[in-house]
């Protein structure tokens, strides 16, 4: 019998890299995700032929023998949605059917972080946490902290710049640069808070909170993980009418996102300057946490 699992990709509105440093993370389940099916065979373990790192998390959770993995996935792989993090957790959710149990939080999260640490070294945990609780998350490392955070319904766009960013190496870059750049990582944990403090208004002031996301960007282009592509779209996004913008996930390639009223114009700028983008609303009800 075949087993499958299932993890949503993420997108994180604010923290990235700062919550590598205990700073909070706010993140958001969307609706693309990784389904990791598991075909049984009568063969050593058959793997699909996509990333060595990935090989070597699936050999270190799977068993030996008797299995094919196959993927299915609408998520952009390797452009800052959790694609890693999605497959780990789908992978686990996978095997836990096959082993016969229900896996809580706990083993996801556990377990998440070994396969985690496979693609890059020092995981602040944001990413799997977040697949494994498929719900908005306010999320310190130290601890870890956890709490569902209820938004409210948020208009983005979502802009490929085209290439992936190697998460492994922008942050251990951030690390080699560390503690010099503590103070952008300083005022990153600030903006976070406040961002924080805007969505949790009755009525969160849209521009005001547009303003905090463009600040975000420009320390984390300070902290050296965006590219003149990331800044390309994020500008483009601005001067068509978003009420800001920012590279989200590790950087370096990947992708960026414009908070807007309506995407139809910013989204014609968008491509008009070559590049794919796509919409996506958030839908938590904040009554519901
Ligand atoms: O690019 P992504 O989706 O893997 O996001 C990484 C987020 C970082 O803060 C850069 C790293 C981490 O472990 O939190």
């Amino acid at each position: 019998m075949t087993h499958v699992g299932y993890a949503p990709g993420k997108l994180l509105l604010s923290g990235e890299h700062s919550v590598v440093y205990g700073h909070p993370a706010i993140a958001l389940p969307v609706s693309l995700g990784v389904s990791v099916y598991l075909e049984p065979t009568d063969r050593p373990l058959e793997l699909p032929n996509i990333d060595p790192r990935l090989s070597a998390a699936w050999r270190s959770v799977l068993p030996s023998f008797g299995y094919r993995v196959r993927i299915e996935t609408n998520l952009p792989i390797g452009k800052g949605m959790g694609s890693s993090a999605a497959l780990s957790i789908a992978t686990l959710r996978a095997l836990a059917s096959a082993k016969g149990f229900t896996p809580t939080f706990a083993w996801l999260y556990e377990k998440g972080f070994e396969i985690e640490t496979h693609f890059h070294g020092n995981p602040s945990g944001v990413d799997h946490a977040l697949c494994a609780m498929e719900q908005s998350l306010w999320y310190e490392k130290d601890g870890p902290k956890l709490e569902p955070f209820g938004i409210p319904t948020l208009r983005l766009l979502i802009m490929d710049s085209g290439t992936k960013g190697n998460t492994g190496e922008l942050v251990a870059g951030v690390r080699a640069r560390h503690p010099q750049n503590e103070s952008i990582l300083d005022k990153i944990g600030d903006l976070t808070q406040e961002i924080g403090h805007t969505l949790k208004a009755p009525h969160p002031d849209m521009k005001h909170l547009g303003s905090l996301l463009h600040q975000n960007h420009i320390q984390l282009q300070a902290l050296g993980v965006s590219t003149p592509t990331l800044d390309h779209l994020v500008d483009t996004a601005i001067k068509a009418g978003a009420y800001g913008a920012k590279l989200s996930g590790a950087g370096g390639g990947g992708i960026a996102l414009a908070l807007v009223e309506n995407s139809e114009p910013i989204a014609d700028a968008i491509q008009k300057i070559g590049y794919d983008c796509f919409t996506i609303e958030t839908h938590t009800p904040k009554e519901s946490l």
